[in-house]
């Protein structure tokens, strides 16, 4: 068995170049780098919003073993309808929303003996759903589930890099592992906090990198510069992959490292 029990967390991946860019390439990537556990956020796999079951389906097949809402959780009637054979298992919608998608708040992965529980809240400032406090949801989540599983990640779906940093420093030495989702631009202050938390304020993003954050720049730039409505097509040019590599001792389970993840042609 290998020495470090390995985490692949992944930001938000943005419409079908991205799924097949990762059912392309994350088999090969998980083995050449001898990942355990795959997690990613997939609030944007469809289109750009939300996913449905094709796209969960691509994204289980590229081995993908936890994915994760945000603020698109809502964007489709796969994830807030009321059919019960859905399969939405493995997806982990935020918890800190009242009337949040019909899918897991909370969910727990194992693999080679090592559980590892996810959970997602949502920010309170400059978002469009209304979510509760995130601080104090975490605790709730950590009170109820924390005793079970040997890992706890929180992912903070937030736009504002202090709010995201602020629950860093709340959860440090409380969770395994705090990332940051939302703002789709990876941030370079991944670390290791004093009391054993590994942490990095925004994974970044699955898409296209030739893009106003997965979206066309021309179409972009219409709605920047000229007020035009017009439709935000996902771009596909210079894909890449992006997020982090965290390694937890496997008798401890703490955090030992966290190195930020990128992966391009
Ligand atoms: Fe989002
Ligand atoms: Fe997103």
């Amino acid at each position: 068995m290998r020495g470090s029990f390995k985490i692949l967390y992944l930001g938000d991946i943005v419409g079908r170049p991205a799924r097949k860019f990762l059912l392309e390439r994350l088999p090969h990537i998980r083995e050449t780098n001898g990942i355990d556990l795959v997690i990613a956020n997939a609030e944007n796999a469809t289109s750009g919003a939300g996913i449905n079951l094709k796209s969960l389906r691509e994204l289980r097949s590229a081995q993908i073993d936890v994915l994760t809402l945000g603020d698109h959780a809502l964007d489709r009637d796969f994830c807030t309808g009321a059919d019960e054979n859905r399969d939405l298992g493995n997806v982990c919608a935020p918890c800190n929303l009242e009337n949040g998608p019909r899918c897991p708040d909370f969910v727990i992965c194992e693999s080679s003996g090592i559980k590892v529980g996810v959970c997602v809240v949502l920010g309170k400032h400059f978002m469009k759903l209304r979510a509760s406090c995130p601080f104090k949801k975490f605790d709730e989540m950590l009170a109820k589930y924390g005793p079970s599983v040997d890992i706890f990640i929180l992912e903070v779906h937030a736009e504002a890099t202090s709010e995201k940093i602020a629950c860093g420093w709340y959860g440090d030495g409380k969770a395994g592992l705090i990332v940051g989702t939302h703002t789709h631009v990876q941030t370079a202050d991944e670390c290791i906090l004093p009391h054993g938390t590994a942490y990095i304020t925004d994974l970044g993003m699955c898409g296209a990198h030739r893009s106003v954050i997965g979206r066309d720049i021309s179409a972009v730039l219409e709605s920047f510069v000229n007020g035009a409505r017009c439709k935000l097509v996902i771009a596909d040019e210079d894909l890449r992959l992006k997020g982090c590599i965290v390694d937890f001792d496997r008798a401890t389970k703490r955090a030992i490292k966290i190195s930020r993840f990128v992966h391009l042609d």
